[in-house]
């Protein structure tokens, strides 16, 4: 690719992966079919597809026409008594199928699923998944790779977890729409994504309310319907194209993206001196100036999203003055900023801190992505450096941005994508 332009005209986002993913998930709580619209065109869709094939579901996926922003429709036919067992082959490949742990052991009372192991960006627990289950009457235990939960009967209960995990949330929440009694989940994590996967399980007769706060309560029903539902729009893929078209003193309009999901991270560009103006079809973001920089500090919603991190980076890297950026949710995630600093970036680590003194331009070279968030700040941080950057290993932005480069190029990026001869 080849830095220097700036970012104008319009882009489309579809749906979120950490939604759909966990939408698709959900699917199994109910026999019959459930339509997902908006789900991205993108690997981990298809892991998820084969997890759900191998638990006995008939999958298939219709990709929108050209300009949808890489979206398409999924079909899951679930059968009335699926499988039970999720390898270490597909979990090792995507760490975000752990998220059939709760519908399984909620659907047929067991539920053997390999254990992730560890991930570019840190050691990523899930102790708070095991503690919650075990509270709803699971017994779990981990043997030869597995973990392996057995529940004759799940019984709503009171949980709190130690931090708003995500994935936690989602599970539980999971688990608890088909246990009897009420649950109530405390410190619950309160990201669109866990209010989206909320909505389709109230759509399909669950009974949840606080979704989107600190404490769901949900009461357990008999039995779930499938039905259509839309994913919400990707709010880090839309932060991303926000930071972009401020870092390149662009005109972007991003098409679906939602103001209110997003409200800090562009809080902060308006700090940087950027106009953003939220609309009905979506969100503008208009910059004319070299950013001002902002310190960032990530937390879990509505705070900064830590998935958001390196484009921060990436933007303190390209702004005037120096920027504090500190990571609160996973300790290896500025390990990606060694491959910053090989466009020049200043950039400086003290444990969760990274101190960055911006320079008006970068100097273009190779680069490897080593994650999703990492790639897509690296792509950023090239279109302010000078000449062509290289960054290889995009698979990893693959598994977050479908078309990424496609659309790189139509809002005015010289960029090219090529197959390297292994
Ligand atoms: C999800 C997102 C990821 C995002 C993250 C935080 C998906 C597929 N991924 O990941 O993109 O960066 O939320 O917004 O949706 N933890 C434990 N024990 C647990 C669970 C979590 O210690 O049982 C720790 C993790 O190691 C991590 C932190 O809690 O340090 C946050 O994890 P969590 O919120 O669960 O993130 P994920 O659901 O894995």
């Amino acid at each position: 690719m080849t830095g220097g332009g700036s970012l104008r005209g319009r882009v489309r986002v579809t749906g979120a992966k950490n939604s759909a993913l966990k939408l698709m998930a959900a699917a199994l709580l109910a026999s019959g079919r459930t339509t997902l619209e908006e789900v991205p065109d993108i690997l981990d869709v298809e892991i998820m597809s084969e997890v759900l094939r191998r638990l006995g579901c008939d999958v298939a996926f219709e990709r929108y026409p050209a300009g949808s922003g890489g979206g398409g429709r999924v079909h899951i036919e679930v059968p009335e008594r699926p499988s039970s067992e999720t390898d270490y082959d597909l979990v090792r490949r995507m760490r975000a199928s752990i998220s059939v742990l709760g519908p399984l052991v909620a659907r047929l009372g067991t539920a053997k699923v390999a254990l992730p192991g560890g991930d570019a960006i840190g050691s990523r627990g899930l102790d708070m998944h095991i503690a919650g289950l075990e509270r709803l009457g699971a017994t779990v235990v981990n043997e030869h790779g597995f973990l392996i939960a057995t529940a004759p009967k799940l019984v709503g209960t009171s949980i709190w977890l130690d931090f708003p995990s995500v994935g936690a949330t989602e599970n539980l929440v999971m688990a608890a729409v088909l246990a009897e009694g009420t649950t109530i989940v405390d410190n619950a994590a309160r990201e669109p994504e866990i209010t989206d996967l909320c909505r389709l399980l109230s759509a399909m007769g669950a009974r949840i309310d606080g979704a989107g706060t600190s404490t769901i309560a949900v009461e357990g029903v008999e039995e779930l319907q499938p039905v259509a539902y839309t994913t919400v729009p990707d709010r880090i893929v839309a932060g991303t194209w926000a930071i972009g078209a401020v870092m390149t003193r662009g005109d972007l309009l991003i098409e679906r993206a939602v103001a209110e999901h997003l409200s800090v991270p562009l809080e902060k560009l308006v700090s940087a001196g950027a106009t953003v103006e939220a609309r009905p079809d979506g969100v503008r973001v208009v910059m004319s100036d070299r950013p001002r920089c902002v310190d960032v500090v990530t937390l879990p919603y509505p705070g900064f999203p830590t998935d958001l991190q390196p484009m921060a980076v990436a933007l303190a890297a390209v702004s005037t003055g120096t920027a504090l950026i500190t990571e609160n949710v996973f300790e290896g995630r500025f390990m990606f900023v060694n491959e910053l600093v090989r466009l020049g970036a200043h950039v400086r680590i003290d444990g969760h801190h990274a101190v960055v003194r911006g320079r008006e331009r970068l100097s273009s070279a190779p680069v490897l992505a080593t994650d999703i968030r990492a790639g897509a700040g690296l792509v950023l941080a090239g279109l302010l450096s000078d000449g062509v950057t290289e960054v290889q290993d995009v698979r990893h932005i693959d598994r977050g941005y479908p078309d990424f480069a496609d659309q790189l190029r139509g809002v005015g990026v010289t960029i090219e994508r090529t197959e390297r001869p292994d």
